[in-house]
């Protein structure tokens, strides 16, 4: 069964085919990625108007080359899907309407994808696939999560950020440094330089004894470090941006321990695009191989947002089941995008096996 994923939620417009065979992970045949960053770098940050413009005008000619890639026509896929929330309204209505068109075109059934579900899900696309159970770090722009994942739509929600989430301290703290955005991949970048233990910034509710996470105290701590700098900022810069990440970093590492402890699970799945941070994954790795855990990331060009995870969940969905491939010709097709939706709404009550 060919699915089509298309991910339009923020700013990479991303289309996958994927075969989802009855049996094994569906096999990626061939996926195309369009980055926004350098349209939207002028502005400091994500304008969603021009982001949703710019998904109209990318998403049909990287259809065009997936399937090209892939050696298919658009006749032979079975089914389409997109990213139906959470993300910028206007941005995932692009996905949604391109997605539902073509599939009205081609009668063909369309599923509407939650995007963290993806995230969740993309390390199944790597060389070194998890197995279920396992305890999962979300750790996006918009979402940081602890999740207890029994299968394919079997999401325990462990813990997760009462403020900011772990990117957007990255990118707060790296704009208030003058590092431009996305602030995550230039404040690692800067800190690989700096010394870690430069400055005293706080781990929030490192200790408070349960899953949560809060980094909004610390974007105020950059801020207040970096005034106290003044003119000395630019010198130590550096430091500051290795100071911050260890921060991040610390509270991420010791949060998905105690997870771990507490469920008891050997295994560690990280998703999200700040999973590609390299001292992340350092001291995961080191904190995993100390208790004798597995740890799994997706392929480093999949922890940003991409197509081939929204292509990949479906595919995932239809083989466990939880897909709704029936065509209601009224109905199939009017889209509805969700820009908050929680990742339990796609959850099977708990106890049901997928
Ligand atoms: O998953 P993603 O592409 O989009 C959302 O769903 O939010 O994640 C984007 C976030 C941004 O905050 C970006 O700064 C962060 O991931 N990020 C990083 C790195 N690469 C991306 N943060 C730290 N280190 C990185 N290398
Ligand atoms: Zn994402």
């Amino acid at each position: 069964m060919l699915i089509l994923g298309i991910e339009s939620s923020c700013d990479e417009t991303g289309v996958a085919l994927v075969d989802a065979g009855a049996a094994g992970t569906p096999r990626l045949l061939g996926h195309a990625l369009h980055s926004q960053i350098e349209m939207h770098q002028a502005y400091g940050g994500v304008v969603p108007e021009l982001a949703s413009r710019d998904h109209i005008r990318r998403v049909l000619p990287l259809t065009e080359a997936t399937l090209q890639q892939a050696g298919c026509t658009l006749q032979q896929v079975d089914a389409v899907a997109y990213t139906k929330g959470p993300g910028l309204a206007g941005a995932l209505l692009v996905g949604a309407g391109v997605a539902c068109a073509m599939a009205a075109a081609l009668g063909k059934p369309t599923l509407g994808i939650h995007h963290l579900e993806g995230h969740l899900l993309s390390p199944f696309l790597s060389a070194d696939p998890p197995e279920f159970p396992f305890v999962a770090l979300l750790v996006s722009g918009g979402h940081t999560q602890l999740m207890r994942v029994d299968g394919v739509g079997r999401y325990t929600l462990l813990g997760e950020t009462i403020d900011d989430a772990a990117g957007e301290a990255f990118d707060k703290s790296a704009k208030l440094m003058g590092l431009g955005y996305p602030g995550g991949p230039a404040l690692s970048r800067l800190a690989q330089r700096g010394d870690p233990a430069a400055f005293k910034l706080p781990r929030p509710l490192l200790h408070s004894g349960d899953l949560d996470f809060s980094f909004a105290g610390l974007k105020t701590a950059v801020l207040t470090q970096a005034k106290k700098l003044g003119d000395a900022l630019e010198a130590r810069k550096a430091d500051l941006a290795a100071s911050t990440q260890a921060a991040i970093v610390e509270v991420l590492v010791k949060k998905s321990m105690t997870a771990l402890k507490e469920t008891g699970l050997k295994r560690l799945v990280v998703a999200g695009g700040v999973g590609a941070n390299a001292q992340l994954r350092a001291d995961l790795n080191q904190a995993c191989a100390q208790r004798g855990v597995r740890v799994h990331y997706p392929e480093l060009h999949l922890c940003t947002d991409n197509g081939a995870m929204i292509a990949l969940a479906a595919g995932m969905r239809v083989q466990a089941g939880l897909a709704d491939l029936g065509i209601d010709p009224t109905t199939s097709y009017q889209f509805q995008v969700l820009p908050r939706w929680p990742l339990a709404d796609v959850a099977l009550p708990s106890g049901m096996a997928a």
